[in-house]
């Protein structure tokens, strides 16, 4: 996950804020880092790959002097980790640093290789750098050339610009959910990804809203439009302690890591997903031949992960058309399973310790499954073993209840049921670029989707003294429903069930009584009439249903007493966006209730014993 960092002032620090900020960045995870500063007026510009320590012995053989600069840390999203791919890019007098993807790179790119522009890296900052370069040609001021550049691009971006023949300034832009933000100094000003990063500087500071430009002098900051209408924002003072900075901003980890959803699945797509037309997925060494006769995939995982699995066995069953089995991995080795060398073992593990998981997977190894893991923490025990890693970036998760490593492990199973079912052969190349195209969209459907915050806190008011719940779902809204009662359990210690909205019928429709708070999960619309009419049976027993459906339902107000409604996405995506309000109401009752969110009692994050 990518770092950006700036500074201009009047002493010639530009380098130490810059490498100060970056170490504050370190813990997103980076590839690669680099820095410009304008030195004598000339743009100067150190890049590394690996680890900071890398870029600081770099500039201690060669030191920049200089009062503006600009300073990266690179996750690799476009292209390997490079020193050409490391940031600042540069063309003409403008280098240029970003965050975020561009979804329409490829047309961008040929466009600009077609008017002469030759490219040094792989990247998709690279583009605008060459986009802005081009407007300065043409004779434009910087700020006019970056607010003409971003005019062609798709996507969702935070950058930050500097230039030779401006050396006044920075300049910076934010679309879609990559933050950047200014702290305000006594005649010198900070940029940053984030808050903590400049809290040392400042306490001032001024947030980029989405299709805004920000021009930064020495003197103050102006904000406009992305069409230059002048925004008065009010600055912010913040008064966090250190570790509060370290939340940034939020009052739990918990509500900062269902914030930074958008970033966990666009940061797990984004590498994957550079081409319109196929999905990198070399790094799990996939053999078509083994792929084209495996007799099935099997799914380990426990809690959270093991619902992410039910949902990853409909995705691989209904994509790729290979027999999925999805097993609690507690009771995997119980039930003497008959894997092969023949069957592709999958264990799901947000850390990588779970001792059931790596139970689990050990036994099937040794069956002669070959194992591919999904698991979000680097060097793990689970990533060791396995024969491949596909990783989720999903950033560290220090809440004790999982919420960003659910959905980007989602995400990570509906790619890996996409690379099956390309190496198969069975998939046309419309439908891919379709899919390829409705996962660049996800992000920004999550992003829209975390406005129904404060609707969900009002809902939670209503029922946060009830001492039951139920949660229903079908298809791809049952792993749903299990996961929303989880979530509420652990959260907020109230008994929840999750059911198949099919079963209510078979027992749970005895639990229903005057006032029980049914969650319906009702976004699917293969299956809604279904689901629905479980809805109008729990009302005609006196429950209060909270419908989840897409946006535009006009129906599901006849059958529930609480709406909530996400975009509306092809159904997988339904899931992952359904999710999303059902932890905002489990956050919201347990912060009512006084709970401890982001430890609750006797839970731990690893569980490291059996
Ligand atoms: O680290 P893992 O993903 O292997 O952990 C699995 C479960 O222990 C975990 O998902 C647990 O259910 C969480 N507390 C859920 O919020």
């Amino acid at each position: 996950m990518c770092g950006i960092v700036g500074y201009i002032g009047h002493s010639e620090r530009a380098q130490d804020v810059i490498l100060d900020g970056l170490r504050r960045l370190e813990y997103r995870g980076y590839d690669s880092a680099g820095l410009a500063v304008l030195q004598d007026g000339k743009l100067r510009v150190v890049r590394t790959v690996g680890k900071l320590v890398n870029l600081e012995s770099a500039l201690r053989d060669v030191p920049l002097g200089g009062t503006i600069g600009i300073g990266h840390t690179r996750w690799a999203t476009h292209g390997k980790p490079s020193e050409q791919n490391a940031h600042p890019h540069v063309a003409g007098t403008v280098a240029v640093i970003g965050n975020g993807i561009i979804e329409n790179f490829h047309t961008l790119r040929e466009e600009l290789s077609g008017r002469g522009c030759e490219f040094k890296s792989d990247t998709d900052t690279e583009i605008i750098s060459h986009l802005i370069d081009e407007q300065r040609k043409q004779g434009k001021g910087l700020l006019a050339a970056v607010r003409a550049a971003i005019q062609h691009l798709d996507g969702s971006y935070a950058i930050a610009v500097i230039d030779e023949e401006d050396p006044e300034e920075i300049v910076i832009a934010k679309n879609g959910g990559n933050p950047i933000i200014v702290g305000l100094g006594e005649g010198e000003q900070f940029v940053a990804s984030d808050i903590p990063t400049i809290l040392p500087y400042t306490r001032t500071v001024l947030i980029l809203h989405d299709e805004e430009i920000g021009r930064i002098r020495r003197e103050g900051v102006e904000i406009t439009t992305f069409e230059g209408a002048p925004i008065a924002r009010e600055t912010r003072h913040i008064q966090w302690d250190p570790v509060q900075a370290e939340k940034g901003g939020y009052d739990r980890f918990m509500q900062k890591e269902i914030f930074e959803q958008p970033r966990a699945i666009s940061d797990t797509i984004g590498p994957r997903l550079q081409n319109e037309d196929r999905i990198d997925l070399d790094e799990i060494e996939l053999d078509p031949g083994f792929v084209r006769n495996l007799q099935g995939i099997q799914l380990v995982a426990c809690g959270t992960a093991w619902h992410a699995g039910l949902l990853g066995r409909l995705l691989i069953e209904r994509i790729a058309r290979i027999r999925c089995d999805v097993d609690l991995a507690s009771e995997f080795r119980y039930r003497d399973p008959l894997l092969t060398a023949e069957h592709m073992l999958i264990p799901i593990s947000q850390s990588g310790e779970t001792a059931d998981t790596i139970g689990a997977m050990r036994h099937g190894m040794a069956l002669g499954a070959r194992s591919l893991a999904i698991c979000n923490v680097h060097e793990s025990t689970i990533t060791r073993e396995a024969n491949s890693v596909f990783y989720t970036h999903a950033g560290p998760e220090i809440g004790v209840a999982s919420s960003k490593c659910f959905t980007a492990q989602v995400v990570a199973l509906h790619l890996i049921a996409l690379e099956l079912a390309s190496l198969r052969g069975i998939l046309t190349p419309d439908r891919l670029r379709d899919e390829i195209e409705a996962l660049r969209r996800l992000p920004r459907l999550v992003e829209e989707t975390l406005g129904l915050w404060s609707h969900v806190e009002a809902i939670a008011r209503k029922y946060v003294n009830a001492r039951d719940f139920l949660f229903l779902g079908r298809g791809y809204g049952f792993p749903v429903a299990l996961e929303g009662a989880l979530k509420l359990k652990e959260l907020s210690y109230v008994h929840a069930e999750g059911y198949a909205s099919g079963e209510m019928k078979h027992g749970p429709i005895a639990l229903i009584d005057d006032g029980l708070p049914v969650v319906i999960v009702a976004n699917q619309p293969s299956v809604y009439q279904k689901v629905i009419s479980n809805a109008q049976e729990v009302r005609a027993r006196g429950g209060a249903v909270i419908a989840v459906v897409e946006q535009g339902n006009r129906d599901a107000s006849n059958h529930a007493d609480d709406v909530i409604a996400v975009p509306a996405a092809p159904e997988a995506h339904g899931a992952v966006l359904a999710t999303i309000p059902l932890q905002m109401l489990a956050y919201h009752i347990a912060t009512m209730k006084g709970t401890d969110v982001d430890q609750p009692r006797n839970l731990a994050k690893s569980v490291t014993v059996e």
